[in-house]
């Protein structure tokens, strides 16, 4: 059974009267991929300062296998951080920058001695895929080799937990890319529980296990990524996970929702009868049927070929809706579509309803495209 490692209670961080983190909550388990997601400043790093000791909250508790660490310094934690600015040693070579952390005093008091330095430091380049590199100087290497250097440097001292805060932010997309498959990989085989920061949506969704949402210094929602893409819990979640048409609803009953005065079937339940909701359709789950067909009719105003699929922006009276399709809609053709049941999500309202959502913005050539006039006695058949 997993194990919970890392326990943050009601930790409340403020600086100059600015509540930063307000009241956070958050359980680490053992052997994790956990991500903090979320924009600049919403406290991402600080919730990281604070598991690794760097920062003490003003109220609450921080928890380690059970026991309170409130008071225990960061060398005494069994965790290592990567900075959002790592910093190698530029004037040491590969070996030196990573058995720099073996050569200090351990934590239980003894020194290792230099053949097992330098058999934990061999046995780590091979894990980041940098054996032979040794004697190489930091300053030669590219920037994704620099980057292992700093995961082996962070991992030879056999943490429990890593934290690493933002750690493939300075390289290019492939790299990336390569990288974000690297680090799964080790922290799979190492069994180290990794808390990760980024504000990089498709990198959370691609290497975690749990994907923790943040804004504003409160986190929104805690889920598999799964969960935080098909179920988000409000607006901001929404949008900030891919791309999503966010439009007002009203939930008729459960399993029914009215958009735009038609009703639609769909999967949730729960809310009141009649209860105003924000309803979430995913680009990837409308589909374009004939006009005649459509539950609701638009006209396409902008087109853009992504490769696999077009994004299209539709105008709905007014309300413009990204859609993806591999159809070729050209610009100004009138289109129906359907939305199957599961791909229609409905969420309470909150301090996020109408803030997101809405693609107008997209569209430049708008003025030019009347609105699709609506049959009031076909609204009143659906
Ligand atoms: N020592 C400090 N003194 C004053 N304000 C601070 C301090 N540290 C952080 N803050 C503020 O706290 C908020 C959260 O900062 P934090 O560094 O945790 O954000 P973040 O989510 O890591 O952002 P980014 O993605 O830009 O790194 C910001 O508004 C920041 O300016
Ligand atoms: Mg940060």
């Amino acid at each position: 059974m997993e194990k919970g490692l890392i326990r943050l209670s009601e930790c409340r961080v403020a600086f100059d009267g600015d509540v930063v983190l307000d009241n956070i909550n958050l359980y680490v388990k053992d052997k994790e991929f956990l991500t903090l997601l979320g924009p600049s400043g919403c406290g991402k790093t600080t919730t990281l300062r604070i598991i690794g000791g760097f920062l003490k909250p003003d109220s609450g508790d921080v928890f380690f296998d059970g026991v309170r660490i409130n008071d225990v310094p960061p060398h005494k934690r069994m965790v290592n951080t990567i900075f959002q600015k790592y910093a190698l040693f530029t004037h040491l070579n590969v070996f030196d920058n990573v058995a720099f952390g073996l050569k200090l005093k351990r934590p239980e008091g003894k020194k290792l001695s230099k053949s097992e330095i330098s058999e934990r430091v061999l046995a780590m380049l091979e894990v980041v895929s940098l054996k032979g590199f040794e004697k190489r100087s930091v300053s030669t290497l590219s920037g994704g080799q620099q980057q292992r250097v700093a995961i082996a440097r962070a991992l030879v001292n056999e943490p429990k937990v890593l934290l690493l805060d933002e750690p493939l932010g300075a390289l290019d997309m492939r790299l990336r890319k390569d990288m974000q498959n690297e680090l799964k990989q080790i922290q799979q085989d190492t069994g180290i529980t990794f808390v990760y920061v980024t504000h990089d949506q498709e990198e959370a969704l691609a290497m975690s296990d749990t994907v923790v949402v943040m804004d504003l210094g409160v986190i929104q929602q805690i889920g598999t990524p799964e969960d935080i893409y098909n179920e988000p819990k409000n607006a901001f979640v929404a949008d900030f996970i891919g791309e999503s048409n966010i439009v007002d609803g009203i939930m008729r009953v459960d399993g029914v929702v009215e958009i735009f005065g038609r009703k639609f079937d769909c999967l949730d339940k729960g809310f009141e009868p009649n209860e105003a909701v924000d309803v979430v359709i995913r680009p990837e789950d409308v589909d374009i049927v004939e006009y005649e067909s459509g539950q609701l009719t638009g006209t396409v105003t902008a087109i853009t070929f992504r490769g696999v699929m077009y994004d299209i922006i539709v105008d709905f009276h007014g309300f413009k809706w990204l859609i993806q399709t591999t159809d070729l809609c050209p610009v100004g053709t009138k289109i129906g579509i359907k939305i199957e049941p599961d791909g229609i999500h409905v969420m309470p309202k909150s301090k996020y309803s109408g803030m997101y959502g809405d693609y107008s913005s997209y569209s430049t050539d708008y003025e030019d495209i009347s609105d699709v006039e609506y049959d009031e006695e076909e609204i009143e058949n659906v």
